[in-house]
């Protein structure tokens, strides 16, 4: 029997990860994707991988009727991971709107079919931000931490996205839905034949470091070192891309084998271990032997002091653990700039 799998927003940063990890396990894959901010090359670096390429549709989540047409296609269709959402926080404040239409539209429309089909089993992309700048004692952070006033339509859009799995699930007793929490994902397949595409100017760490160290930007501007940590700088923790997409396959599996015990499951993904910005630049230039150029500037606003996981319960009832050192992670974001760039 097919086990086949919906990846939505399957040809981004890690649905593309994810796709390699279902498709290695020998599940079958269906992208839809719009392309909005992913390139259909992406197919051709997942092939490479896996020596298989996953069907591909181009359709946009929200878009009830050619989604239906997705579900009508493959009757096989055992679940769905919804990855397809919009991402960047600061477009976010500029087009809310945009981002609520955006996030809310196209899993209302996922979770409606799936009731129509009876497909039964969902997994979601989540956010740390979800819990805001937890309260110390709260650190790290675990699932029971209250959720705190979204600072963005985008970590909104995350919020309401989780209650409306929870009333779905409430309303359609055969829906079971795992949502993911993720911590900063970084780095890229060791292949580096996937990874990150930043649009433009990258907002994340990672993208602007390694884009810094390949020539593309002049400096890192190192945002605030006069925060309550022991360098000054934030705090995060960095999950490696390939570790994160492992979790998707291990929360499938559990709802595909009937092993969940609630019918909505929430897992926060992390490795448990916070680490500064500094740190991460340092580790960054040892491990790549490149020099980094880098000032401290000013707070960004917006931004949280510290937050790490506590990934305690993915470990024990996922049983997935995050466990690539830091160095490796660090190394194959670099070895994916080199690749995108053509450095040797
Ligand atoms: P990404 O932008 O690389 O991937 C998202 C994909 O969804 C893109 O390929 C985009 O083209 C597609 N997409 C967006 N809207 C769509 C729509 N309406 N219909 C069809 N396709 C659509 O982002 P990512 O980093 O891979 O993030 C994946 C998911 O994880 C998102 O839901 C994001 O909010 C969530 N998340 C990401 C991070 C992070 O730091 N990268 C952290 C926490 C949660
Ligand atoms: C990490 C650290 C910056 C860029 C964002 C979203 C969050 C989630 C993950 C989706 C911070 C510092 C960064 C730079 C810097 N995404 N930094 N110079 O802010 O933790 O979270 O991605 O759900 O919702 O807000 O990630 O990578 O932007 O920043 O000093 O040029 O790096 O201040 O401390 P962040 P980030």
């Amino acid at each position: 029997m097919n086990k086949r799998i919906l990846v939505t927003g399957g040809t981004g940063y890690i649905g593309s990860h994810t796709v390699v990890e279902l498709m290695q396990q020998g599940y079958e894959v269906v992208i839809v994707d719009n392309l909005s901010n992913s390139n259909i090359t992406v197919l051709d670096g997942i092939q490479a991988i896996v020596g298989r390429r996953p069907e591909f549709v181009n359709a946009d989540c929200c878009d009830y009727v050619a989604m239906d047409n997705v579900f009508r296609s493959y009757p096989d269709i055992k679940g769905v991971i919804h990855f397809a959402a919009a991402k960047a926080v600061g477009e976010s404040v500029e087009k809310p709107l945009h981002y609520y239409r955006n996030n809310m539209h196209s899993l209302t429309t996922v979770l409606e079919l799936m009731q129509e089909h009876e497909v039964h089993h969902i997994v979601f992309s989540s956010s740390c931000t979800v819990y805001g700048q937890p309260d110390p004692e709260h650190l790290p952070v675990d699932e029971t931490a209250p959720r705190k006033k979204a600072l963005s339509p985008y970590g909104n859009t995350k919020q309401i996205n989780e209650d409306i799995i929870m009333d779905q699930a409430h309303a359609c007793a055969s829906l079971r839905a795992t949502i993911l929490r993720y911590f900063n994902p970084i780095g890229a397949h060791p292949s580096a034949l996937i990874g990150e595409l930043p649009n433009g100017v990258p907002n994340n760490l990672l993208p602007f470091v390694t884009q810094t160290a390949a020539g593309l930007r002049d400096e890192l501007r190192v945002f605030g070192d006069d925060y309550n940590t022991p360098d000054g700088s934030c705090i995060r923790d960095y999950i490696y891309v390939v570790d994160l997409a492992k979790a998707h396959v291990c929360a499938i599996e559990r709802m595909l084998s009937g092993k969940t015990q609630e019918q909505v499951e929430i897992f926060n993904l992390g490795t448990g271990r916070g680490l500064s910005v500094l740190e991460i630049v340092r580790t960054f230039e040892e491990v790549t032997g490149q020099k980094l150029k880098y000032r401290i500037v000013g707070r960004r606003e917006g931004d949280i002091e510290q937050v790490w996981a506590d990934p305690t319960r993915a470990n024990t009832v996922l049983g997935w653990r995050a466990d690539t050192p830091i160095r490796d992670v660090l190394l194959s974001a670099w070895n994916w700039e080199k690749h995108l760039r053509n450095i040797k």
